[in-house]
């Protein structure tokens, strides 16, 4: 089948690469000439596992290209995915102007029939906005032809996107149309293989689908970070209780880790955005404005343990920090825990010294060259000369360290786990105090 994807971010490209990879002929169209080029020449300008072969093979097939061409884009697809970015407006709502100009721009070049699928994550009510734009720009020109506005919905992890596309928990497609239905059953067909995992609804509940689903997860989170912090000061080791909860099978040992906060692109934005949708509508959101404030206290936690051990003296001292990314397998740093501490940590006067495995390029793009950052290129340089460590991403590569490495590099032989990650008791036996979320110091 013919796909157009509008958006060669995140996820416009998993999709693209995913769909090519299973037969189809995809074209993915986005306004960026740099992007398009870099992609054209073999580059990805993303870091995801797996995607940059994906999309050489698909290309070298013949079966995946870019072009900054929105009308050929149009005339390519029965499908036209709408994958552009939705950022925060500054009321935290999300921002569609981009998804509502491919829309225009759908509607002034179609000349058939168009599936139009929002791929994007976008609120509740916005396919209808879609259609109304698509209409309007087909009336500018005094055409009259078919479509219909798909949601679509994405559950993309980052770092694990490939594998979410091609073998997914559930496609969920949003639409009022049966046969336009049937269509998204055949192209998801190759990908919903061992049982139906198709889910046919309304429009308006495929969109609420995917704001639910990530704010029930951010919901996990803050919930474990709240009690964690209860744990902490009852004097309970958090770790335990969440062995404990997570054995009844209605509550599950997925995603109750206590850490120092939860970040991305996703969360945090479809937490806020899902709350503004309520509050226009009248309603007034108690739980969710509590799971944003909730981490919004929690990405702060490890900067106040640090402040606390060092008695409020951080003026000139060096931390090291051991992962950036806002998780493991991403050069991602939007809403990054991390960046909340080195802020802090500067704003008190420190210097930090910083690894992560992928996001250093990001890093230095964030923040440029600046003397109180230093960044290098390997976990134990990032110990020398620093006064102590702070661990904020849960990378493979940290879980097991040199304890006595650290301990003979640190001026003030202390460890802060971010993520609960490191064994305390090893680094307690190299010489090391350990702190960690949700449970008491260990010396
Ligand atoms: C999230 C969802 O997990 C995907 O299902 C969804 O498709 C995606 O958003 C999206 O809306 O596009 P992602 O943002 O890539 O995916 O990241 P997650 O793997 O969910 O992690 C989010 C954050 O939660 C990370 O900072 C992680 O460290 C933190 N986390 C996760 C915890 O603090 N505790 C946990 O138990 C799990």
């Amino acid at each position: 089948m013919d796909v157009t994807i509008f958006g060669s971010g995140y996820v416009g490209l998993v999709t693209g690469a995913c769909l090519a990879e299973v037969g189809n002929r995809v074209l993915c169209i986005d306004v960026d000439p740099r992007k398009i080029d870099l992609l054209n020449s073999g580059g990805v300008p993303i870091y995801e596992p797996g995607l940059e072969e994906m999309i050489k093979q698909n290309r070298d097939a013949g079966r995946l290209s870019f072009s900054t061409d929105a009308a050929e884009g149009v005339r390519h697809g029965l499908f036209q995915f709408i994958a552009v970015g939705t950022p925060p407006d500054e009321d935290g709502s999300a921002d569609l102007q981009y998804v509502l100009a491919v829309a225009r721009s759908i509607g002034s070049h179609m000349d058939g029939y168009r599936i139009i699928v929002n791929k994007s994550t976008v609120p509740v009510g916005t396919a209808d906005q879609v259609a109304a734009a698509v209409s309007e720009a087909l009336r500018a020109r005094d055409a009259e032809v078919e479509f219909d506005v798909v949601s679509n919905p994405e559950f993309l992890k980052e770092g694990a996107a490939i594998e979410d596309f091609m073998r997914p928990d559930r496609i969920i497609v949003g639409t009022d149309n049966p046969r336009t239905g049937e269509l998204l059953r055949a192209l998801y067909a190759p990908f919903n293989r061992s049982h139906d995992r198709l889910m046919l609804m309304d429009v308006r509940s495929a969109e609420l689908t995917k704001y639910a689903a990530n704010a029930m997860l951010a919901t996990k989170i803050s919930f474990m970070n709240e009690l964690s912090n209860i744990a902490e000061a009852v004097g309970a080791d958090i770790e335990k209780v969440r062995i404990g909860i997570g054995s009844d099978p209605r509550i599950g040992y997925q995603f109750i880790y206590p850490g120092c906060g939860y970040g991305g692109s996703c969360f945090p934005k479809d937490v806020r955005a899902l709350e503004r949708t309520a509050r226009g509508l009248g309603y007034k959101p108690q739980l969710l404005q509590a799971v944003e404030e909730v981490n919004f206290r929690q990405k702060d936690l490890i900067f106040n343990k640090i402040k606390t051990y060092f008695n409020d003296d951080l003026a000139g001292r060096t931390i090291a920090i051991w992962g950036l990314a806002f998780k493991p397998n991403t050069d991602d740093m939007r809403e990054a825990s991390s960046r909340v501490l080195i802020e802090s940590l500067w704003a008190a006067g420190a210097t930090v010294r910083a690894y992560d495995p992928v996001a250093m390029h990001e890093t230095q793009r964030i923040y440029g060259e600046r003397p109180d950052l230093v960044l290098v290129d390997d976990a134990h340089s990032a110990l020398e000369g620093a006064d102590a460590l702070a661990v904020l991403t849960e990378w493979s590569e940290f879980r097991s360290p040199d304890f006595h490495a650290i301990q003979s590099r640190l001026k003030d032989r202390v460890v802060f786990d971010g993520r609960n990650i490191l064994d305390g008791r090893l680094a307690t036996a190299s010489g090391l105090t350990y702190i960690s979320i949700g449970r008491a110091p260990m010396r």
